[in-house]
C-alpha cells in the first residue's frame, strides 16, 4: 500500500508541476494563481500529493487558516487540549515548552503524504489550503477549526514575516526574494496576491462552509480569541470532541493551557527565542512578533486602509462574515 502511496502521489505532483508552468506567477512571493487562489509553488505540489493519496479518518481536526492569521497559537491550543490526558499543561516537561507549535502540528500540504497517514488517531493537522482546495475527503470526514484575522492586521503581519523569511527561502530554493516596499506588499495584498490570497476570499469559503456544516466546521477569529481565550478553549475542546469536565474546569486545567500558550510564554520560551523551526528552517522567533489588535494603524495611511476594508467589504457581502 506504501508503494502504491507513493507511486499515485509522485505522478500528482508531477503533473502539477507541469500544469504549474503555464499559471500566473507572483515572483515576489513565488506563488501562482490556481482556481482563484495565490498558492506558493512548493505548496501546490503538496497540495497535489494530499488531494491524490490523503485518506482523513472521522477523528482527525484540521487546523486551517490564511498565514498569518493566528495558525501559530491555535496549533498550541489545539495541541495542549487534545492531549492534556498525557501532557499536563502544568507540566515542566510540556512539549510546548521545548518544540515550536509547528513542529507540534504539521502542515498537510508540505509534509510527506505517507507520513501523515502513519501518524496515530486522533490526528491533529494544519493547512494553509482554501477549503475548495482540500480533498474534499477531508471535509466531509474530519473536522475542520478555522481561525480568521482581520485583513488589515494580518497584511502588515505578512509584509513583516515574508520580509523576514524571504532570505531563508533564497537560500532553501535557490530563488532570488526581492523584497516588496509596505507600499508595494499593500498593492499586491489588495489584488489577493498573498500567500493563499485573496485572504478574505480564504476566510469566505471556510465561513460558508462552517454555516452548511458547523458541527464539522468551526469558526474562529482571532480578535475575539484574544478577548476570551478561555471561552474560545473551550469551546475548541468541544467540538473537537473532548470537552473539560466540572472537575478540569475547577482545577483550573483551561486557563493553565492558556497561560501556556499565551503570547508572552511563547515568545519568551528559549526554543522560541533561540531555535529554529524544524518545518521551514526558519528561526522559531519569525512567529511571534506583537501578537496585538490595530497594528495597521502603525503602518497604513487612512485611505489605504478604507480603501482595503471597502474591497474586503465589497467582497463579503451578503455573506454575514464581518471583521
Ligand atoms: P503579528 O505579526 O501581528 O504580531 P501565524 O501564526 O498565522 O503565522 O500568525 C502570526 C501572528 O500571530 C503574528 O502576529 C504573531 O505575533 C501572532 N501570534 C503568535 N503566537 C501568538 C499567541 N500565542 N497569541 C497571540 N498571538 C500570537
Amino acid at each position: 500500500a506504501g508503494e502504491e502511496i507513493d507511486e499515485t502521489t509522485s505522478r500528482a505532483q508531477a503533473e502539477m508541476s507541469e500544469i504549474m508552468v503555464s499559471l500566473p506567477r507572483c515572483s515576489v512571493y513565488f506563488t501562482r494563481q490556481y482556481r482563484g487562489f495565490w498558492i506558493r509553488e512548493f505548496v501546490l505540489e503538496g497540495m497535489a500529493a494530499a488531494q491524490a493519496s490523503f485518506e482523513p479518518r472521522p477523528t482527525d481536526v484540521f487546523l486551517a487558516s490564511c498565514p498569518k492569521s493566528g495558525t501559530t497559537w491555535l496549533k498550541a491550543l489545539a495541541f495542549a487540549t487534545l492531549n492534556r490526558a498525557t501532557h499536563s499543561p502544568s507540566d515542566s516537561d510540556h512539549p510546548l515548552r521545548h518544540h515550536n507549535p509547528h513542529d507540534c502540528v504539521r502542515f498537510l500540504e508540505t509534509r510527506p503524504v505517507p507520513e501523515t497517514m502513519a501518524l496515530p488517531s486522533p490526528r491533529l493537522l494544519a493547512t494553509h489550503l482554501p477549503c475548495s482546495l482540500l480533498p474534499s475527503r477531508i471535509t466531509e470526514c474530519g473536522r475542520v477549526v478555522y481561525v480568521c484575522r482581520e485583513p488589515k492586521d494580518a497584511m502588515v503581519s505578512f509584509w513583516i514575516y515574508s520580509n523576514k523569511i524571504a532570505a531563508v527561502l533564497r537560500r532553501q530554493l535557490g530563488l532570488e526574494a526581492p523584497l516588496p516596499t509596505f507600499g508595494e506588499a499593500f498593492e499586491l495584498f489588495c489584488k489577493g496576491q498573498s500567500s493563499s490570497g485573496p485572504n478574505w476570499c480564504h476566510a469566505l469559503e471556510y465561513w460558508e462552509e462552517s454555516r452548511r456544516r458547523p458541527g464539522k466546521v468551526l469558526f474562529l477569529k482571532y480578535e475575539e480569541m484574544l478577548q476570551d481565550p478561555i471561552g474560545n478553549v473551550k469551546n475548541l475542546a468541544a467540538f473537537m470532541g473532548c470537552p473539560f469536565s466540572c472537575a478540569e474546569e475547577e482545577a483550573g486545567v483551561v486557563r493553565e493551557i492558556v497561560q501556556l500558550c499565551s503570547f508572552e510564554k511563547l515568545k519568551n520560551s528559549e526554543v522560541n527565542k533561540n531555535g529554529n523551526s524544524a518545518m521551514m528552517g526558519v528561526k522559531n522567533d519569525v512567529y511571534f512578533r506583537k501578537g496585538a489588535v490595530g497594528d495597521w494603524k502603525n503602518y497604513m495611511t487612512p485611505e489605504m486602509a478604507a480603501r482595503l476594508d471597502k474591497i474586503v467589504e465589497e467582497a463579503l457581502q451578503g455573506s454575514g462574515l464581518t471583521f
